[in-house]
């Protein structure tokens, strides 16, 4: 445990009813000042997520910021990262990977794209690729920042701008951009002129690794790309919530080794 105080719940109740209504810098700007260094942005190289990076540097140009690369990453996300470096000159990104062996295991006993063949499958390969790695992260942690945005699916509008993450030791959850539209990100990136996802302009909407996200049709919701194949399924990996999905977490353990498996994975 860190020096930093933290927030119980009553705190964070408090001022998630404070923030309601305030601009995102705001809450970005409270949680540097209470968490730094034991703070870190997560970024996907989404729209949210470069929107959040432009206001997060121009108030402190060495917050921390991490992206978990699950090594099934589009060319254009790595392409982004490279023109976000140069754009943001001394940008703390750190960019952390899956473990090498637990993806071995995966991929020996499942095949490379064994998230096609059952929902179970997809679970396992983004808890090893996704879940795994962002837990390690927090465990160093005091407080993270998502891009999750209300408006973003069904599982995502009750979020608050400052949670308790009772699904990762109870440290504190920042969503700046909880009750921004997709329209206001997309207006602060142009006003803002920050650099962009190439594929957006290739007609998807929400994007994450190359096999499971597409572009969508003109009367799909933006998440209908993510994992298109499923029905019935949370658009989810489970990195926002735990997902109980018995059958997976079987596998799961002799992939990653039982003592090793977080309650919550
Ligand atoms: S997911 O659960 O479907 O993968 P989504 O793509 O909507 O999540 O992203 C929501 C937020 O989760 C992002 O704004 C970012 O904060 C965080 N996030 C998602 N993927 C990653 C990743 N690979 N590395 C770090 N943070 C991520
Ligand atoms: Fe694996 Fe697809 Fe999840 Fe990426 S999104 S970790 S490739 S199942």
């Amino acid at each position: 445990m860190s020096t930093y105080e933290l927030i119980d719940e009553l705190e964070a109740g408090e001022l998630s009813v404070e923030f309601e209504g305030e601009e995102p810098q705001v809450v970005l700007e409270f949680a540097i000042e209470r968490f730094s260094p034991r703070l870190a942005i997560s970024a996907a190289f989404q729209a949210d997520d470069v929107a959040l990076i432009d206001m997060a540097y121009k108030i402190d140009p060495s917050v921390r910021i991490f992206s978990v690369d699950t090594g099934r990453l589009p060319e254009e996300t790595h392409q982004l990262i490279a023109q976000l470096r140069e754009r943001y000159p001394d940008l703390n990104l750190e960019v952390l990977e899956p473990d090498a062996g637990q993806v071995e295991r995966l991929v020996a006993k499942k095949g490379l794209d064994l998230m096609k063949d059952s929902v179970e499958n997809r679970l396992l390969c983004c808890n090893v690729r996704k879940v795994q790695p962002l837990t390690k992260q927090l465990d160093g942690l005091d407080a993270w920042v998502t891009g999750l945005r209300r408006d973003q699916w069904a599982t995502r509008t009750n979020i608050r701008k400052i949670e308790i993450d009772h699904d990762h030791g109870a440290i504190v959850k920042l969503n700046p951009l909880a009750e921004w539209t997709k329209r206001e990100v997309w207006a602060y990136l142009r006003e803002n002129d920050v650099p962009v996802h190439a594929l957006y302009a290739k007609g998807y909407t929400s994007i994450g690794c190359a096999p499971c996200t597409r572009a969508i049709g003109p009367d799909e919701d933006d998440r209908a790309g993510r994992w298109w194949w499923e029905s019935n399924a949370p658009k989810e990996c489970g990195m926002h919530c735990s997902i109980e999905h018995g059958g997976f977490e079987h596998e799961l353990k002799a992939i990653i080794g039982k003592d090793t498996l977080k309650e919550h994975a």
